[in-house]
């Protein structure tokens, strides 16, 4: 089946809606203090090396998003309660809003960008199958189900739907999509694929 451009732009994490407001900015402090509530950080995102001085405070999710401007993680709650910022932290999924990114040197995250192998503009076999399945509706969480599945293929939880269910259900899809969610995966899973 041929991808329709908005279908891709949604499996890759292009920006398909609009974000919540973040923190309210923090009182301003003495240069002394600035200096004690922040850190130097050395990581790869997405194969690529990256250092950053950054608050303390800072989530991986705002890291990823505001300051490496890779907006396809996207956020949701801010609370871990939806899913929708799943991104893989050495390999194995991780909440991006609930994760400190002072917390991560040296770490290997990859994010919805990542995904996909760097050739010809081909997509990873989850982001194919959700296509294939039409899996998604606004597509504003699918980047976080992606990540989320691919995990969940990696971990082997995929024997059956039950199981995909169980595996997959920190991650909420408002338009009610799980049954196509769970296909997609299914059809990832039995093609062998563990993802990147
Ligand atoms: Fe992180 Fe909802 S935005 S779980």
């Amino acid at each position: 089946m041929d991808a329709d451009p908005a279908q891709v732009q949604a499996v890759a994490g292009v920006a398909v809606g609009g974000t919540v407001a973040g923190l309210a900015a923090a009182p301003a402090v003495g240069a002394e203090a600035e200096e004690e509530i922040t850190g130097n950080l050395s990581l790869r995102v997405n194969s690529t090396p990256v250092s950053v001085t950054v608050d303390n405070r800072t989530s991986l999710l705002d890291l990823l998003r505001e300051h490496l401007e890779l907006p396809g993680t996207k956020k949701g709650c801010d609370a871990g309660a939806c899913g929708a910022c799943t991104v893989l932290v050495d390999g194995r999924r991780a909440n991006s809003c609930l994760t400190l990114a002072v917390r991560l040197q040296d770490a290997d995250v990859v994010t919805i960008e990542g995904l996909a192998p760097e050739q010809d503009g081909e997509l990873h076999p989850l982001q194919q199958a959700f296509i294939d399945q039409d899996a998604f509706q606004c597509g504003y969480r699918t980047p976080g189900q992606i990540m989320s599945g691919v995990g969940c293929i990696r971990e082997g939880h995929t024997e059956s739907p039950e199981e995909i269910r169980e595996w997959m259900s920190g991650n909420l899809c408002r338009c009610g999509c799980y049954p196509k969610i769970v296909k997609a995966v299914e059809q990832t899973a039995a093609h062998g694929s563990k993802g990147r």
